[in-house]
């Protein structure tokens, strides 16, 4: 079977990561986490003075972009491809508190995303490719043949970023993680450039009472189906 596109936008903590990277798996398919590439770049901007108690200089980041070059590389043994900040491995740093309080605002600037958006446009142009963000279907991949927008209450949002931040051995409250997801939610949905909405022919995945092996098989049969229906359409007529 042919190959397509496969955006999934949502709010800060929905799950998009955990199914993106399960359909990858199942389907054999790239899966490119644009979120990373945002915190990579502030990971540079936090590092080299960029951004100071959340206030960007601006012109300094902007003459700064041709020294950040983010990567990908796959990992066989996580089996995930993974993010690099000029050839150094960032994927855990990017994961730290520090870094999800600052990246909304590298995110909001103008020049910052038209590089990335670039960059996620050549690593999808031979499809094949599960790319999860805020504007993947909206701007990205706008005629991706499969546009996903996922959500999930709050609460339920904030007890899995907790559970996560736990695993690897961060202690947060309920309250600042939660505040830090309301705050990017906010940011991501009203900011200039290319904000958080949700495509008009993209489906909306609500999983807050769903499992993620629900959700994997729902959109694995969204795929399927759309996937016979598209060959079935495209299949030569025969000759007489
Ligand atoms: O998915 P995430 O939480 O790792 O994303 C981190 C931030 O990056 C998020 O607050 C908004 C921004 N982002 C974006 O603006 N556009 C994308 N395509 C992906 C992420």
């Amino acid at each position: 079977m042919s190959k397509i596109t496969i955006a999934i936008d949502g709010y800060s903590s929905c799950g998009k990561s955990t199914l993106a990277k399960a359909l990858a798996q199942k389907l054999n398919y790239n899966y490119i986490d644009t979120g990373a590439m945002y915190r990579a770049v502030t990971i540079y901007c936090l590092r080299n003075n960029i951004i100071k108690e959340s206030v960007v200089d601006v012109p300094k980041l902007i003459s700064s972009l041709k020294n950040i070059d983010v990567s990908f590389v796959y990992n066989t043994i996580t089996k995930t491809s993974e993010v690099f900040l000029n050839g150094e491995h960032v994927e855990r740093e990017i994961r730290t508190m520090e870094v999800a309080n600052n990246v909304s605002a590298i995110s909001s600037i103008k020049e910052v995303r038209e590089k990335m958006v670039v960059l996620q446009r050549e690593m999808g142009k031979n499809k094949g490719v599960i790319m999860d963000g805020r504007d993947i279907g909206s701007h990205v991949f706008p005629n991706a043949e499969l546009k996903l927008f996922m959500t999930a209450e709050g609460d339920v949002r904030t007890q899995r970023r907790l559970d996560e931040s736990r695993s690897k051995g961060e202690r947060h409250s309920f309250e600042d993680v939660k505040r830090n997801l309301e705050k990017r939610d906010h940011d991501d949905t009203t900011r200039k450039e290319n904000p958080l909405k949700q495509a008009e022919d993209a489906i909306v995945l609500d999983n807050t009472d769903i499992s993620k092996e629900e959700q994997l098989t729902f959109v694995v049969k969204l795929i399927n189906d759309l996937l016979l229906t598209r060959d079935e359409f495209n299949k030569p007529l025969a000759k007489h």
